[in-house]
């Protein structure tokens, strides 16, 4: 007789435990263990089970572990969150199933355990057909669904509750996302914002929505919204430090002078002088040139497609230098200047404000993040087995994206959603993200890359790229030990199928299988592969709250973070009063709206898992001593980072590791 000793671990979650029936059956090379019932009462939260599983015989080498949940039960069904089991079998050795599945009565589960393998290494026929049998029913429950024509593609499923429950919220956030709606729908409706047409009649009141904001830079930014440093300032650090580029050559269509700049930079020095010191800087939002924008009261509100030159002071102030509203200079699309009257220089920056905050949401947020992590997710999930290395790998970086997406598309874009209200109407909106797609790049998802072809690596002050430096590189070390580990030759990489078809749907979904985008539609040797998986965690945890994280900060202060804009910016200089600031920003509904929507997506959710936090799915000693290593040198970069900000004035809060979620799950 054979006796294998089990240690079952249920999940610590609200409702992870059952009293139900469970049966498991070790599966070996020389035959299979008896069928042995697991009992219930061992199974509620947070306990640890031990069991003991006989066979006739030694099993020999471990293949697979069956769960099974008794289909028959006296009692309504409760499920179970199985996280993991340990074998320790009569020859001494510890075999580690990682499982985080939640059973319903009837399921059945195979549980690959042991180390990690790459399809290639399977040996065993039994093995190589779970392997393949798991990947048919992965593509049959994660179906690609073209959401629109030059747009990426999402998952089939269009109501949440269709999703396989891995895929949910857990009990804790649906409860605190419920909530946050509930509170949020109460106080619009009880202060009678939530229909109202009204505009704002002062600035003072907008801070009674404040009650959303329970953060103390939010409230900085409503006294130093209106400054030209602060301005400036928030392109480098604020929520969307991604448009910002040195400009060394005006563009054709920004006829800026340097006598119209002259005053407002060091004495002796020229516009083209700066531009050769690397001191001058654009912004250029032409991708929202001619796009539908929303209707109301019969017409349709405005939408700018600015340019914007800033200059880096010898003080090393960045400052705001000329604003072109439109990209075709005319004599009714003047450039503002901050020698313009205080109201035509606010009016000019708030239409920036306006069409960055656009950008930021529904290119730099929605697009870049979301959109491309639901494609990495897709990919992993279609195309790798849970017992491949990138799969245990990369699997903690998809937690909750395909729920709160499909949740995003339901509630947020398109007709009669969230953004239907603002400037930019659902018939907007497709145009607008096919036009981000087209333009986003590889390199654009790749820091040091990006840094350097944005020509940033010198401007002071900008604590946004030193942290994303950071923390990229110490997910780099990580994921290179990871995959050299796994992947000691190139020709592993290339002989690997499953890994070249991952890549190969993410190339296809994800990019529409664009070559000029720079993303690979294969992955030859190590060093790409190292790339391409730290782009991945990358952008999936540190970019996501890199914006998301600084929401609510930067855009609750209505004047800062506008959705729409009621009044077209000035044609003729002079002309526009203080009133026509109040008459332009969003009436007080949706501004409140919106406030209530950076707070609920901004505001951290209580089962936020750091960067480097994973579940146990490894169990090679050598792979958890380099999760251990990820972990000490992201702490190490936090301190370093809390240490700088104490110097600051205004800290960069967002990419300290402690504040990075694991993956995009608001
Ligand atoms: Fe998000």
């Amino acid at each position: 007789m054979a006796e294998y000793a089990l240690t079952v671990t249920t999940g610590n979650m609200l409702h992870a435990g059952t009293f139900d029936n469970v049966y498991v059956t070790l599966l070996g090379e020389e035959g299979q263990s008896n069928r042995t019932k697991l009992t219930g009462v061992s199974l509620v939260n947070e306990k640890v089970g031990m069991f003991s599983v006989t066979s006739a015989f030694t099993l020999g080498f471990l293949l697979l572990l069956q769960v099974e949940k008794d289909p028959l039960h006296e009692f309504e069904d409760k499920a179970w969150f199985c996280s993991t089991v340990s074998v320790r079998t009569p020859e001494d050795d510890d075999v580690f199933f990682p499982c985080y599945k939640w059973l319903f009565r009837g399921d059945l589960v195979l549980l690959r355990g042991g180390r990690a393998t790459k399809a290639f290494e399977d040996f065993y026929p039994r093995l190589e057909d779970q392997r393949k049998k798991e990947l048919v029913q992965q593509k049959l429950t994660y179906k690609w669904d073209e959401y629109a024509e030059g747009m990426a593609y999402v998952l089939s499923i269009k109501d949440v509750s269709s999703l396989p429950p891995e895929a949910h919220f857990s009990f804790s956030k649906a409860l605190e996302f419920e909530y946050r709606i509930k509170f949020a729908t109460d106080e619009l409706t009880e202060t009678g914002i939530l229909h109202t047409t009204a505009r704002w009649e002062n600035f003072e009141d907008m801070k009674n929505v404040s009650w959303f904001t329970k953060s103390s830079l939010a409230e900085t930014v409503s006294q130093l919204w209106k400054n030209d440093d602060f301005f400036a300032y928030q392109f480098l650090n604020g929520v969307n430090p991604y448009v910002i580029r040195r400009c060394s050559k005006l563009p054709s269509n920004f006829p800026v002078t340097d006598e119209m700049v002259k005053p407002f930079m060091a004495d002796g020095t020229t516009l083209t002088e700066e531009m050769e010191n690397g001191n001058i800087f654009i912004l250029d939002y032409k991708i929202m040139e001619d796009l539908p924008t929303t209707v109301m009261d019969g017409k349709q509100v405005p939408l700018s497609a600015p340019i914007c030159l800033l200059y880096m002071t010898p003080e090393k102030k960045l400052l705001p230098l000329a604003i072109q509203l439109g990209q075709q200079p005319s004599k009714d699309n003047p450039i503002f200047l901050p020698s313009d009257s205080e109201v035509d220089w606010l009016l000019a920056k708030l239409h920036v404000r306006h069409v960055d905050t656009l950008y930021c949401l529904l290119v730099t947020h929605l697009q870049n993040t979301h959109l491309v992590a639901e494609v990495f997710a897709m990919a992993t999930l279609r195309n790798l087995p849970t017992i491949h290395p990138l799969y245990k790998l990369l699997i903690p970086h998809h937690r909750s994206t395909l729920f709160v997406n499909t949740v995003a598309r339901a509630v947020l874009y398109g007709p009669g959603r969230f953004f239907d209200n603002s400037s930019i109407s659902a018939e907007g909106q497709l145009p607008l993200l096919r036009r981000a797609l087209a333009q986003l790049t590889y390199v654009s998802l790749c820091p040091p890359d990006d840094i350097a072809a944005r020509g940033l690596e010198s401007i002071p002050n900008f604590y946004h790229r030193d942290d994303a430096l950071r923390v990229w590189n110490v997910i780099n070390g990580f994921v290179k030990a990871v995959v050299a580990y796994y992947y000691p030759l190139d020709i592993e990489v290339a002989a690997d199928s499953e890994l070249q078809q991952w890549v190969n749907e993410i190339f296809n979904y994800g990019f529409l299988g664009n070559a000029a985008s720079g993303f690979p539609s294969s992955v030859q040797n190590v060093k790409e592969l190292i790339k391409f998986v730290t782009m991945l965690i990358f952008t999936t945890s540190a970019r996501h709250t890199a914006v998301n994280g600084a929401q609510l900060d930067f855009l609750s202060w209505i004047p800062n973070g506008p959705l729409l804009l009621h009044l077209a910016p000035p044609t003729i200089k002079g002309t526009a009063t203080m009133d026509d600031i109040l008459m332009t920003l969003p009436n007080k509904s949706f501004g409140s709206i919106t406030t209530a929507l950076n707070w609920f997506l901004g505001e951290k959710y209580d089962d936020f898992v750091p960067l480097g936090q994973y579940p146990q799915l490894f169990s090679e000693p050598a792979v958890l001593r380099m999760i251990e290593d990820f972990q000490e040198e992201l702490s190490t970069i936090g301190g370093a980072i809390e240490k700088r900000n104490e110097e600051l004035q205004l800290p960069y809060l967002y990419l300290n590791p402690k504040e990075i979620e694991n993956s995009a799950t608001i």
